[in-house]
C-alpha cells in the first residue's frame, strides 16, 4: 500500500507544479476580469474553477482528487503538516495508523471511540472530546486519495509549496485587483481634475476682477471719482462677455448638477457597493475561500426558509474554542458569549419591508448559486453588496431564467401544458414571477 502511495506522489509532484502554475494564471485572469467587469466575473470565475478542477482530476492522481476532498471536508479542522488545528496535524498519519483503522475512523470516529479502542479514546480526550464530523459517504478510494495527498504535501517541498503557491496566486490576483485602477475610477479621476481646473480658472478670474475693482483707476478720464460699485459692475460685465469664462462657468454648473443627480439617484434605497465595517474582522475570503467552509454551515437558513440567518457566536466557537483563541479579534467572540450579548453585525443586504424575498425558493427550489446574487463572497475580506437589489433586478432575472423543473414533480403538469401551448422554455415569468402580489405583501 505504501509503495502505491509513493508512486502516486511522484506523479503528483510533477502535476502539482503544473497545477500551481495553472492556478496562478487562472487566479490572475480572474483578478483581471474582476477589474473590468465585476458582474460578468461571476460566470467566468465559475468556469475557471471548473477548469482548474478538471485539470486536477485529469492527470491520474488519486492525490489530485484527494486534495479536493481534503480541502472541502477536512481542511477546516486539519493541517496536512504536523501543526495542530481543531484536530491533529495529519503529517505521518499513515505511519501512526493502519488503513482499515483510518477508514473506520473517518467513516465514524464516534463508533471507533465507543468500541473502546485505546488510541481513539486517548486522542479524543486529548482533544477535549471535540467530535470529528463523520464521513460515511467517502469511499475507500476517496480516503486513499486524501492520504496520498497528505503524504505528497509532506514528502516533497515542491509539492508542499503547491497550496502555498496557489494561495500566493490568489493574493497576487487580489493585489492586481486593488492595484490596477478600473476604467471607471480613471474616468472619475479625470473628470475631477477637469472640474478642479475649471474651478481654479473661475476663481482666478474672480480674484482679478476684485483686485482690479479695489486697486484699479480711481478716476475717469474727466477726473471724476468712480464709485467702487460701478467699477465692480463694469469689470464683471467685461468678464461675462468673455466666451471662455462663460463656457467654463456653464461647464462647472452642468458637472455639479450631474454629480448631484447621480448621488441623489444612488441614495434612493439603492446600496450597491455598500460594504460596512463589521465589529469583528470576519473574513469570508479566509473561511469560505481558503478553508472552503460551506456557506450552509453558517447560513443555516438558506435551504429552509426566507432568511439565510447570520450565525450565532456558538457556531464560531465550534472551531474558535481551539483555533487562534488568543487573537484579539477572536476574544471579541468570547466577550460576546460571556456577556450573553449577540455580536452586532452590521446588516449589508436589506430589502424594504414591503418586498418579500425567500432564500429557500431561490437556493433550494430554483437551484441558484449564492454568487449569482451576492457575487464572489468567498473572495471578499469584507462583505459588499454586489447586486442593486432593485425591483428591476429581480424582474430582469425572472424574465430571463428558466424554472428548474427537473426532478420536481410539482412542475410536471405545468411543463406539459406549457410545452403544448407556448414556445420556448418555461421562465419564472411564466409561473407568476412578475405578479405584484408575489413580491409585495
Ligand atoms: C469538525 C472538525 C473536523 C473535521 C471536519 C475533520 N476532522 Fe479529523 N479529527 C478532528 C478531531 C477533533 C480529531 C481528534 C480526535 C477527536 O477529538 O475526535 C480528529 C482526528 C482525526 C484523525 C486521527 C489523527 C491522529 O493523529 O491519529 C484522522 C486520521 C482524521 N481526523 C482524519 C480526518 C479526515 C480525513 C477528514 C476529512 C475527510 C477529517 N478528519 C475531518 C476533527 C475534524
Ligand atoms: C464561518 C461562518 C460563515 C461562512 C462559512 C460563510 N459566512 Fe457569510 N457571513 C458570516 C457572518 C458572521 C456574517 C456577518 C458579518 C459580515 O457581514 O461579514 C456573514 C455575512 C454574509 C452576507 C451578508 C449578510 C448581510 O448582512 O446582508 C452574505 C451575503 C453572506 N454572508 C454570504 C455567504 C456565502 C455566499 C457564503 C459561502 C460562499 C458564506 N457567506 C459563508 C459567516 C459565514
Ligand atoms: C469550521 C471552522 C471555523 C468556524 C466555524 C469559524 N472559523 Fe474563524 N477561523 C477558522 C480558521 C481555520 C482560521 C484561521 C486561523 C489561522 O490563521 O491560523 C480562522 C480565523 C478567524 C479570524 C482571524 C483571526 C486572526 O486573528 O487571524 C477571525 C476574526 C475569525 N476566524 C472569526 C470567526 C467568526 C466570527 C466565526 C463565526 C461567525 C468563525 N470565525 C467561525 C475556522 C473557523
Ligand atoms: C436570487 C438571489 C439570491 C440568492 C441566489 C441568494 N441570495 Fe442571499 N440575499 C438575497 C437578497 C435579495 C437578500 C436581502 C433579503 C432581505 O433584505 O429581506 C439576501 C440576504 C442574504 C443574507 C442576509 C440575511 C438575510 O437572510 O436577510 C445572507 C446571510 C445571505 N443572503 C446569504 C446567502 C447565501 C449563503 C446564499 C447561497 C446559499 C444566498 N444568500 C443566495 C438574494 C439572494
Ligand atoms: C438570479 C435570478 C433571480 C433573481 C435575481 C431573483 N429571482 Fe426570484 N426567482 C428566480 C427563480 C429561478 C425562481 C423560480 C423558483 C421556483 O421554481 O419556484 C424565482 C421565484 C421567485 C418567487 C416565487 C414566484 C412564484 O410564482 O412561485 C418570488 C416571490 C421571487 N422569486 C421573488 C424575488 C425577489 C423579490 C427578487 C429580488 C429581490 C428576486 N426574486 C430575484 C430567480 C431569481
Ligand atoms: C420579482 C419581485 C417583484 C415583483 C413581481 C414586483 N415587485 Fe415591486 N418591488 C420589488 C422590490 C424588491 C422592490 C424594492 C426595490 C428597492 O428597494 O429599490 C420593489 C419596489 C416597488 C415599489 C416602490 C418603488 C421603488 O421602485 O422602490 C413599487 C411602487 C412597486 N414595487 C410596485 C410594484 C407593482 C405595481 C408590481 C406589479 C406590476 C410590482 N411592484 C411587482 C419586487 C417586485
Amino acid at each position: 500500500m505504501y509503495k502505491q502511495f509513493k508512486k502516486i506522489s511522484l506523479f503528483g509532484q510533477k502535476r502539482s507544479v503544473r497545477t500551481s502554475l495553472f492556478t496562478l494564471l487562472v487566479a490572475l485572469l480572474v483578478g483581471l476580469t474582476h477589474v473590468s467587469a465585476q458582474d460578468a466575473a461571476a460566470p467566468a470565475d465559475g468556469a475557471a474553477t471548473g477548469a482548474a478542477a478538471d485539470a486536477g482530476g485529469g492527470a491520474s492522481g488519486d492525490a489530485a482528487k484527494g486534495e479536493a476532498l481534503f480541502k472541502n471536508n477536512c481542511a477546516a479542522c486539519h493541517n496536512v503538516t504536523a501543526e495542530k488545528s481543531v484536530g491533529p496535524g495529519l503529517k505521518g498519519i499513515t505511519e501512526r495508523r493502519d488503513f482499515p483503522w483510518l477508514v473506520d475512523w473517518i467513516h465514524n470516529s464516534q463508533a471507533v471511540i465507543a468500541s473502546g479502542d485505546p488510541y481513539a479514546v486517548k486522542l479524543y480526550n486529548e482533544y477535549n472530546q471535540a467530535q470529528m464530523t463523520p464521513f460515511p459517504n467517502l469511499s475507500e478510494d476517496d480516503i486513499r486519495g486524501i492520504l496520498a495527498y497528505v503524504e505528497q504535501a509532506n514528502a516533497a517541498p515542491a509539492a508542499g509549496a503547491a497550496p502555498a503557491a496557489a494561495a500566493g496566486g490568489a493574493a497576487g490576483a487580489a493585489t492586481v485587483q486593488s492595484g490596477a485602477p478600473s476604467d471607471l475610477f480613471v474616468l472619475v479621476l479625470v473628470a475631477l481634475l477637469v472640474v478642479m481646473l475649471l474651478v481654479l480658472g473661475v476663481l482666478l478670474v474672480i480674484v482679478t476682477i476684485l483686485s482690479k475693482a479695489v486697486t484699479g483707476d480711481a478716476t475717469t478720464a474727466e477726473g471724476d471719482k468712480v464709485s467702487f460699485g460701478d467699477r465692480l459692475k463694469r469689470n464683471l460685465l467685461t468678464a461675462a462677455n468673455n466666451p471662455a469664462i462663460r463656457s467654463a462657468t456653464i461647464w462647472v454648473f452642468i458637472l455639479l448638477v450631474v454629480k448631484a443627480t447621480i448621488d441623489g439617484a444612488y441614495s434612493i434605497g439603492v446600496q450597491q457597493g455598500y460594504a460596512p465595517k463589521q465589529p469583528i474582522a470576519f473574513s469570508h475570503k479566509l473561511h469560505a475561500g481558503e478553508y472552503s467552509i460551506d456557506c450552509n454551515y453558517c447560513h443555516t437558513g438558506v435551504n429552509r426558509g426566507k432568511s439565510a440567518h447570520i450565525p450565532s457566536a456558538n457556531i464560531c466557537m465550534n472551531c474558535h474554542g481551539v483555533i487562534k483563541n488568543e487573537s484579539p479579534e477572536i476574544q471579541k467572540i468570547y466577550t460576546a458569549i460571556e456577556n450573553n450579548q449577540p455580536i452586532e453585525w452590521v446588516r449589508v443586504h436589506n430589502l424594504p419591508d414591503f418586498a418579500y424575498f425567500n432564500h429557500s425558493q431561490h437556493v433550494n427550489v430554483a437551484g441558484l448559486e449564492c454568487q449569482q446574487c451576492h457575487g464572489e463572497i468567498q473572495q471578499m475580506e469584507v462583505v459588499e453588496q454586489r447586486s442593486s437589489l432593485t425591483m428591476g433586478w429581480c424582474i430582469d432575472c425572472h424574465r430571463k431564467t428558466d424554472v428548474n423543473t427537473k426532478g420536481n414533480a410539482y412542475y410536471d403538469k405545468l411543463v406539459q401544458l406549457h410545452d403544448k401551448y407556448s414556445e420556448g422554455s418555461l421562465k419564472v415569468s411564466d409561473i407568476g414571477g412578475l405578479e405584484c402580489s408575489k413580491c409585495h405583501y
